[in-house]
């Protein structure tokens, strides 16, 4: 907001610096229809696109990018009459939003080609790979675009827990998520029962409230009734699982663990109250890859997009933008126009690319920095997890370096092969692993695997990586805003850069999801359109 004007108010040099005139001149009412004109004060619709009126035929844009951005537009600005060129340095449309399945290739910088071998009908997201259902604008275009979802288990209190060389006697324990749960919570209840119990509490409470959180402590952590005890649940397991006759009958129930063997160990942490906004319980995935939502789009869009073609220049002047391009296949280099711009670039590429942007929009693009990450997926021979440790979908969470968590796959229930997430890392982690071969990180990813399922080796059969700093046309798996960065940076990336709009992921505040790609597009391309419509 305080990026400083060019002057065009009057000598007023700041957004702001007018907006207080306009206050003064017009009341809060002339305020924001001005703040509303610029789109600043009105938040965006999130879960549709912005009802836009008028119409764009005559006008050109240039869509740089056919990632989920890119295309969003293309497919909206389209239905306005625009005539839209989307330019994609891939053989495919999409972006990030990939599904590596048989065939798929990928070639890292300074990598060995990857050809995936995975089976027929088996695959791994390894970009985006589950769906918030508060990602309303993602759902939006599935629901639009009839791609059939399916809940994707991104939490599941059956799926292991296993920390190593961690204080206390829980390390090198293979636990499940519903044991650590279970204790820590009925523990920590019973503590709290004894302390309302004895008084100790008095000052904070009446009488009325100890009895409340009495009956609150009992139930939330299943405490014995009378006395308030927590001796374990059904639901962190049984040691023999209740069935029919006298035996098994009732089953035996397991013992809880240690209260204080829990608190040495800190697995307490492994959740909270409840899951966080874009982290829920059961999320959705496209039916068959994620690419599938990319494949909606390109079938409405397709024809637009013109493939292998690397951007290699920007230029603009006060009628037109162009951008020099050139075809990967044959080395033809040529020059598209247009009456504007729609930059979906990452900014980790986008720096690199030779454009006649102002001093501070380029300084603004170099502050941005991205996020190394890296994914492997694994065929199995067998879904051994499913069927020898009843285990459908979710996290088995470690605290491995490089390896994070190993997801199980929510697909394919009770088949017999299945591709499961071996690790998924970040940052150092990220750029330590991605320094290794394809079959070094396949090794890396068993090694892991194996300590906590012994049948993980051998039913290891195929595996396909990627680490996204190391891909030429991403160079990092999302925007990563510093604090610095989203206060001085990204209200300069707003901004229009003469006829270039920027829109993707790292254009707001969903970074590394679809929804940020959507609606930045969905909210720059408004920009776009209302200045077209005066232009
Ligand atoms: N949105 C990314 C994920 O789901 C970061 O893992």
């Amino acid at each position: 907001m305080s990026k400083v004007q060019a002057n065009s108010f009057g000598g007023i040099r700041t957004r702001r610096e007018f907006l207080y005139r306009t206050a003064a001149i017009g009341g809060l009412g002339l305020t924001m229809a001005t703040m509303n004109a610029w789109g600043m004060s009105e938040p965006s619709r999130a879960d549709r696109p912005p009802e836009l009126t008028g119409s764009g035929k005559g006008k050109k844009v240039l869509i740089l990018g056919a990632g989920l951005a890119g295309m969003t537009a293309a497919y909206e600005l389209g239905k306005l009459g625009y005539e839209c060129q989307l330019i994609e340095a891939r053989s495919f449309a999409g972006g990030r939003c990939q599904t590596a399945r048989r065939g798929f290739e990928l070639t890292e910088l300074g990598g060995e080609k990857q050809v995936c071998q995975f089976d027929e009908g088996e695959y791994i997201n390894h970009g985006p790979w589950r769906i918030p259902y508060n990602h309303r604008s993602t759902l939006h275009y599935t629901r639009e675009f009839g791609v059939p979802l399916e809940v994707f288990i991104n939490d599941n209190d059956a799926a292991y827990v296993y920390h190593e060389k961690t204080a206390g006697a829980l390390s090198g324990k293979r636990l499940r998520q519903g044991e650590i749960k279970a204790d820590m919570r009925g523990h920590v209840a019973e503590l709290l029962a004894k302390g309302v119990q004895t008084g100790k509490l008095d000052e904070q409470l009446t009488e009325e409230d100890k009895v409340l959180l009495l009956d609150y402590l009992a139930n939330e952590g299943y405490l014995s009734k009378g006395d308030l005890k927590y001796l374990g649940t059904g639901g962190r397991g049984y040691k023999v699982n209740p069935g029919a006759g006298v035996n098994p009958g009732p089953g035996t129930p397991s013992d809880p663990l240690g209260f204080k063997a829990l608190l040495g160990s800190k697995l307490g942490k492994i959740y909270k109250s409840v899951n966080s906004f874009t982290q829920q319980a059961t999320m959705f995935q496209p039916v068959g890859g994620m690419d599938q939502i990319a494949k909606a789009f390109a079938k409405r869009v397709g024809k637009s997009i013109r493939y292998n073609t690397e951007v290699l220049a920007i230029r603009q002047n006060k009628q037109v933008v162009s951008a020099q391009i050139k075809d990967s296949a044959t080395g033809k280099i040529s020059l598209v126009e247009a009456d504007f711009c729609l930059c979906t670039i990452p900014l980790s590429v986008l720096r690199n690319i030779d454009t006649d942007f102002s001093a501070p929009f380029k300084e603004a693009i170099a502050a941005v920095a991205y996020e190394p990450t890296g994914k492997i997926g694994i065929q199995m021979k067998r879904r051994f997890w499913e069927e020898d440790d009843a285990i459908y979908g979710g996290h088995i969470r470690t605290n491995f370096k490089g390896i994070g968590s190993i997801s199980l796959p929510s697909n394919h229930w009770q088949g017999q092969k299945g591709t499961l997430l071996g690790y998924y890392n970040f940052m150092a982690d990220a750029v330590e692993v991605s320094a290794m071969s394809p079959a070094q990180r396949a090794e890396f990813a068993t090694a892991a695997g194996e300590k906590i399922f012994p049948q993980y080796r051998e039913n290891v059969e195929k595996t396909f990586s990627v680490a996204w700093h190391r891909v030429k046309y991403n160079m990092g798996g999302w925007a990563d805003w510093s604090v610095e960065s989203r206060k001085n940076a990204y209200p300069v990336l707003l901004e229009a850069e003469g006829r270039v709009y920027l829109a993707g992921e790292h254009m707001s505040y969903l970074t590394g999801w679809m929804a940020g790609a959507i609606e930045s597009s969905w909210q720059q391309m408004a920009k776009l359109h209302a200045r077209a419509l005066v232009a």
